[in-house]
């Protein structure tokens, strides 16, 4: 098989990372895609980094095996524990990792208050604490760890009365002080409506998933490595759940409207 016309891989510790696939659908329809979420295994974010690390190198073998000609870790803690070392393994392999879109936000102009929504590992990292220096000058960038949020979109849960409850004890207390939200866990889109229309629509939200998009199309077209076909591509979901109930979860995810 011509290597132009193999899929991209794309992985997730479960659902989330179907935010990102969305994304690259948008701009590359005309790829082929596999998507592989991890769902036994999720939430990462609770995990060591030793076992994040693991299980990310697995998935990357996992989606090789099937012929990927690029590969998008569209998982905050899986990109922060193994992209470095996977770079390293895999010297010409289009690869392309997700972080908190914090510089968008931050740079925003009139010094925003910024608050960062993420799992608790992705708020203890050190790629985290880099990326707060960085912009610490330009905004006020508050944390919020949301510990229980991944679990309501791995059930199908985007929008329940559970949910909303959840989320407004968790944002409450900061509404009135925040400018914007940045959505750092590749889960949190498909709960975006829910988020927005607490914060109100003053409130900007932002999150990694276009960025990350953008970077693989640039990757794939530096490589040489775009499809030569115009027609609509496909969309493949695999899940180590490997039951039915996953695989029409995630295609209804897929579908769903994130605006
Ligand atoms: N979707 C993931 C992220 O981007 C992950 C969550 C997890 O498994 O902890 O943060």
């Amino acid at each position: 098989m011509n290597v132009n016309e193999q899929p991209i891989g794309v992985f997730d510790s479960g659902m989330g990372g179907i935010s990102v696939l969305k994304e690259l659908y948008k701009i590359m329809p005309e790829e082929d895609y596999i998507y592989f979420g991890d769902s036994i295994n999720a939430p990462y974010g609770t995990k060591s980094l030793e076992e994040v690390r693991r299980l990310t190198i697995i998935n990357v073998q996992t989606l090789l095996a099937q012929n990927a000609k690029g590969i998008v870790v569209a998982c905050n803690p899986a990109t922060a524990a193994a992209v470095r070392i996977l770079r390293s393994m895999y010297p010409g392999l289009p690869l392309v990792g997700i972080e908190p879109a914090i510089k968008p936000a931050a740079l925003q102009p009139g010094h925003p208050r910024v608050l960062v929504m993420a799992t608790p590992m992705t708020i203890k990292g050190r790629k985290y604490k880099n990326l707060m220096k960085q912009y610490e000058m330009d905004a006020d960038i508050i944390d919020l760890p949301c510990p229980g949020l991944v679990e309501f979109v791995e059930s199908g849960n985007t929008d329940g009365d559970d949910l909303r409850a959840f989320l407004e004890e968790l944002l409450t207390p900061y509404l009135r002080e925040i400018d914007s939200i940045v959505l750092g866990c590749t889960h949190y889109p498909f709960v975006r409506g829910v988020i927005q229309q607490m914060a109100g629509e003053r409130v900007r939200i932002f999150d990694g998933g276009s960025g990350t998009a953008r970077e693989m199309q640039r990757r794939l077209t530096a490589a040489g490595l775009r499809t030569t076909s115009k027609a609509p591509g496909s969309v493949h979901f695999e899940n180590s759940l490997a039951t039915q109930e996953e695989i029409e979860l995630s295609r209804s995810l897929f579908q769903k409207n994130l605006a």
